[in-house]
């Protein structure tokens, strides 16, 4: 059915103006000053969105939903996520694909594909995870990239003997990305560090979740920035340091641009707006903030929000991994380390950074537009489809309402994980109305589209 909204102040990354936005047939099909709606189709219809933004749907470039990992599964499916998403704001999902280290790339391509593929209501593509670079996999990534689409990569120098890789497949890996033109996003913490930290920490005793920002402090993630830039430097490949959470990472970041490094720095809600003394809260509590990179102290805070101001930092993520806690996070009640990393905020993202970053000053609406959508599709493959508002662009659409005030809670989360990191918070904001590819699939924080609406973006690699 097509689409006309009326009245609404356009926000994208680069403009603020007042306009009228016809589509039709999945696209924006016009953009102007005033649209006569009697002059369309008799079945368009058309949405009032006086005092209210009208951003491009927005993406969220790390989500976890399919995540066999420390020992469990997370608990969302992609109809679920895509849900949560939606009412959020959110319209394309890139998912991380994680397969174990004996599991065939290919394979693990067709199981979140067959995963997602009926079950998505968001568009949604993903970054595919690099655990093994034998013959096999490198032929098999090769033919992932060409043969469907997925220009990303992803490594993890974090999770020793699960998913981390060394650093002769490092360099192999990083050639022939860039040899590709594929991005390569990796969770820069040193592994080796980390197993070493948790072992002292557990044999002295310390065995609460407060002790897991401990065996992983800030230098460890510092080091494993600047060793990943190293080789990046080495291979000219492009890389995208994920979930950055503290000074120390970003300035290693930082250091690798200004030596000519392509490095782009994501950030993920939790670390903009929660911190350690989350984590520290007693009676196995803090289990509901454990994450990795960890949450830090709370200055470090400072630094993500003004790289992004800056522009240091490109986009806001959200590293959805849901875990109950009732029945995972409780695996880890004798050591933290056995804890399922993970803090989920997908639903709730946007609100966040419109709460907590637009109303409070730290950064504007265009730098929040940016951060949470455009920057993500100009990274990954996807503007000008996705991440802007402009003829031709897909039909993905978020009418916001800003004064809108509504409360966080496991009630009203349509993820299905147990618990809300942010129970009982008053947001300032809420999206009224959002479209993928010009259907509506959510209003006023209900989902009402069709499941299985999402589909496969394919995308070419730039990154040479
Ligand atoms: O704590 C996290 N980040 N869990 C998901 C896996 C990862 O490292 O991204
Ligand atoms: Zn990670
Ligand atoms: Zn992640």
């Amino acid at each position: 059915m097509p689409l006309l909204i009326k009245n609404g102040r356009i926000i994208t990354a680069t403009d603020d103006y007042c306009a009228d936005i016809y589509c039709e047939d999945e696209t924006i099909t016009r953009i102007e000053p005033s649209i006569d709606a009697s002059s369309l189709p008799a079945d368009t219809e058309v949405i009032d969105a006086t005092g209210k933004y009208v951003f491009p749907g927005f993406i969220d470039p790390h989500v976890h939903i399919h995540l066999p990992f420390m020992g469990s599964n997370a608990i969302d499916d992609h109809e679920s996520a895509s849900k949560a998403a939606l009412v959020g704001g959110t319209t394309t999902l890139i998912e991380m694909i994680c397969p174990g280290p004996d599991d065939e790339p290919l394979a693990a391509f067709n199981e979140w594909n067959a995963l997602a593929s009926p079950s998505s209501a968001v568009d949604y593509t993903f970054h595919m995870a690099v655990v093994r670079f034998d013959d096999l996999a490198q032929d098999q990534l090769k033919s992932i990239v060409t043969d469907h689409g997925i220009a990303s990569f992803k490594i993890f120098l974090a999770y020793k003997g699960a998913l981390n890789l060394d650093d002769a497949d490092l360099f192999d890996l990083l050639t022939m990305a860039k040899s590709h033109g594929v991005i390569t996003t990796a969770h820069c913490e040193n592994a080796d560090a980390i197993d070493a930290m948790q072992s002292k920490l557990i044999s002295e005793g310390k065995t609460g979740p407060e002790w897991h920002e401990p065996s992983r402090p800030v230098s460890v993630e510092a080091e494993g920035v600047h060793h990943l830039a190293t080789f990046a430097e080495l291979t000219g490949a492009h890389i995208y340091t994920v979930h950055t959470s503290c000074t120390p990472a970003v300035q290693a970041a930082v250091d690798s641009k200004l030596r000519g490094v392509n490095v782009w720095v994501e950030a993920v809600a939790p670390h903009l707006i929660l911190d350690e003394t989350y984590a520290q809260q007693p009676n196995f509590e803090g289990a509901k903030y454990v994450m990795s990179p960890p949450l830090r102290e709370k200055s470090n805070q400072d630094t993500l929000w003004n790289g992004l101001k800056s522009g240091v930092i490109s986009t806001i993520a959200t590293d959805h991994a849901p875990f109950n806690f009732g029945d995972q996070k409780s695996m880890g009640k004798d050591a933290f380390t056995k804890i399922p990393n993970g803090i989920p905020s997908l639903q709730e993202r946007i609100d966040l950074i419109h709460t907590f970053g637009v109303l409070t000053g730290k950064i504007d609406l265009n730098t929040m537009v940016n951060a949470c959508s455009t920057n993500a599709a100009r990274i990954f493959g996807l503007y000008p489809r996705k991440g802007s508002i402009s003829v031709g662009a897909d039909a993905d659409l978020v009418v916001y309402d800003p004064n809108a005030k509504h409360t966080l809670s496991v009630e009203t989360s349509l993820s299905m994980v147990d618990y809300n990191a942010y129970e009982g918070w008053e947001m300032t904001g809420q999206a009224s109305i959002v479209t993928v590819r010009g259907q509506i699939q959510a209003r006023a924080g209900q989902f009402v589209g069709s499941i299985g609406r999402g589909r496969l973006l394919k995308r070419k690699p730039t990154h040479f």
